[in-house]
C-alpha cells in the first residue's frame, strides 16, 4: 500500500483521490502545483459534479473527458481527465482522477484553426511543396486559380502548374527555397488545368521544423486582369501618342503650305536638332519635347500677314518687328496641347541668343532652355544653307564660319561642338552645295 501511495504522490501528472461522496481525499504534488489548494477544498468536486454522477452510475470502469477549469482570476485552463473507479461495479466506490493540462495544446490547435481559415479564405493560391517537388497542401484559392480539386493534385508534381518551357527555371527556384533562401515576389506564367497559360505573381519561402527545411510554401496571385489593364493603358497611350504625332505633323505641314519659301524647313530643322541632341546625350523625354518643338517652331508665323511672309526682299524695320512676334505666338498656339515637355517654352525661346542679343525677351545664358539653344543652331544652320528670294544658299564654308566665330557668344559652345562633330563624321554634309541630313 505504501508503494502505491508513493507512486500516487510522485506521479508527474496531477492526480486526485475522491471518496464515495465525491469529496477530495488526497491530491498529489503535481495536482497542488497545477491548481490552487482552495480549488480542491471547495470547488473541485462541484466543478465535476455532473460528470462524476454520470460516471458513477455508468457500468464502465474508466472514462476520459475534457473539461475547462475557470479559476476566480486568470485565463481558463483545459484538462483531459482520466477517471477510474477503485472498486468497479459498486456505486459507492472511491475514484482516482488523473489530469493532463492540455491548455497549450488547445491554444495551439485554436491558433492553427485560425491560420487554416485565413489560408482557406484567401483569394491567393497558397500551397506547400515537398522537397521532392510534390504538392502537399492546396487551399481554395488554388482550386479557383488553377482549376484542380485537392484530390486531383495533392501528391502530384508542382511542375504540372508550370509551362513545359519554364520548368528548369521553376526547378531552380524550388531548389533555392529548399536551401533556405526566400525568393521575393516575382512575376511568371503558370498553367491552368485546362491548359491555358496565365500570368501570376508568386513568392516561394522555405518552411522548416527544428531548423530542417521540410518544404517550400508558394503563394501565387493571378494577375491576368492587372496585365490586361496595363496592356490597355499601354495601347491607349500608344494611340494617343500616335494621334499627337500625326496632329503635330499636320499642323507643321499646314503652316509650311502657307509659307512656300520655307517649305520643308521645319522637318529639316527637326532632323538636325535631333542629331545634335542625341550627340549631346539628352534623355528620351527631352528629345521628344525638342522634336515636337522643332516641328512646330515657326507655327507662330500663321499670325503674320502674307505680304510680309512672302515678301521677296529684305524686311523693313517695322515688318521685322511684326516678324519677331512669331516665337511668342507659336508658344501661345501650342500652349493647350498636352505635351509631356515644355514644347511651348522651347518654341518661344528659339530666337533667343546666348549673349542676350536675341528676341523676343533678350534672355541670355542659362535663362535659355538647352533644347532652345539646340533649336537655335539647327534653325540658323538650315536657314543659311537654303535659298531665299533675296539671297542664294550660303554654302558649307560660310555657314560653318558663322558657328565657329560665334560659338560661346551667340550660340551654345557645346551645341556648336556637336555640330562640328556631326559634320566631321558625315552625319551632316553638303552635296553640290545642298545641306543633307538623314
Ligand atoms: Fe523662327
Amino acid at each position: 500500500m505504501e508503494r502505491y501511495r508513493a507512486l500516487f504522490k510522485h506521479l508527474p501528472s496531477p492526480a486526485v483521490l475522491l471518496n464515495s461522496q465525491n469529496r477530495v481525499d488526497d491530491v498529489n504534488q503535481a495536482g497542488l502545483a497545477a491548481l490552487p489548494t482552495e480549488a480542491f477544498e471547495r470547488t473541485f468536486s462541484r466543478w465535476l459534479t455532473r460528470d462524476l454522477k454520470e460516471f458513477r452510475i455508468s457500468p464502465v470502469p474508466s472514462r476520459v473527458i475534457e473539461k475547462t477549469y475557470r479559476a476566480a482570476s486568470g485565463p481558463p485552463k483545459f484538462f483531459k481527465i482520466r477517471m477510474a473507479k477503485i472498486a468497479p461495479g459498486k456505486t459507492d466506490t472511491g475514484m482516482v482522477l488523473i489530469l493532463t493540462d492540455i491548455t497549450e495544446r488547445r491554444r495551439t490547435l485554436e491558433e492553427l484553426g485560425r491560420l487554416a481559415s485565413i489560408v482557406d479564405s484567401s483569394d491567393d493560391a497558397i500551397l506547400s511543396v515537398s522537397l521532392s517537388g510534390k504538392i502537399m497542401t492546396w487551399n481554395r484559392g488554388a482550386e479557383k486559380i488553377y482549376g484542380f480539386q485537392p484530390e486531383d493534385i495533392l501528391g502530384r508534381s508542382f511542375m504540372l502548374l508550370v509551362p513545359s518551357g519554364m520548368r528548369e527555371g521553376a526547378r531552380s527556384i524550388l531548389e533555392r527555397a529548399a536551401r533556405g533562401l526566400s525568393l521575393s515576389r516575382h512575376e511568371t506564367v503558370h498553367r491552368h488545368r485546362d491548359g491555358h497559360l496565365f500570368p501570376v505573381s508568386a513568392t516561394f519561402s522555405p518552411f522548416d521544423c527544428y531548423d530542417a527545411v521540410l518544404g517550400v510554401s508558394v503563394i501565387a496571385r493571378d494577375i491576368s486582369s492587372r496585365k490586361q489593364t496595363e496592356e490597355e493603358l499601354r495601347s491607349s497611350h500608344g494611340q494617343l501618342q500616335s494621334l499627337l504625332n500625326e496632329t503635330v505633323k499636320s499642323l507643321s505641314a499646314t503652316h509650311e503650305k502657307r509659307d512656300l519659301y520655307t517649305a520643308g524647313h521645319q522637318q529639316r530643322v527637326t532632323r538636325l536638332a535631333c542629331h545634335m541632341a542625341e550627340h549631346l546625350g539628352l534623355d528620351q523625354a527631352q528629345m521628344e519635347a525638342l522634336r515636337f518643338a522643332a516641328l512646330l517652331h515657326d507655327i507662330g508665323k500663321v499670325c503674320i500677314p502674307m505680304a510680309i511672309l512672302a515678301k521677296p526682299a529684305r524686311l523693313s524695320e517695322e515688318e521685322m518687328g511684326i516678324m519677331k512676334k512669331h516665337p511668342e505666338s507659336g508658344g501661345e498656339i501650342v500652349r493647350n496641347i498636352p505635351f509631356h515637355g515644355p514644347v511651348g517654352e522651347i518654341i518661344g525661346q528659339h530666337h533667343e541668343r546666348l549673349d542676350g542679343s536675341g528676341y523676343p525677351k533678350g534672355l541670355s545664358g542659362n535663362q535659355i532652355l538647352p533644347a532652345s539653344r539646340i533649336l537655335a543652331v539647327a534653325d540658323t544652320l538650315e536657314a543659311m544653307s537654303s535659298h531665299r528670294p533675296y539671297r542664294p544658299a550660303l554654302g558649307l564654308k560660310t555657314t560653318l564660319e558663322e558657328f565657329r566665330s560665334k560659338s560661346g557668344i551667340t550660340y551654345d559652345p557645346d551645341v556648336c561642338a556637336a555640330l562640328f562633330d556631326l559634320v566631321k563624321s558625315g552625319t551632316i554634309r553638303w552635296r553640290k552645295g545642298v545641306l543633307q541630313c538623314p
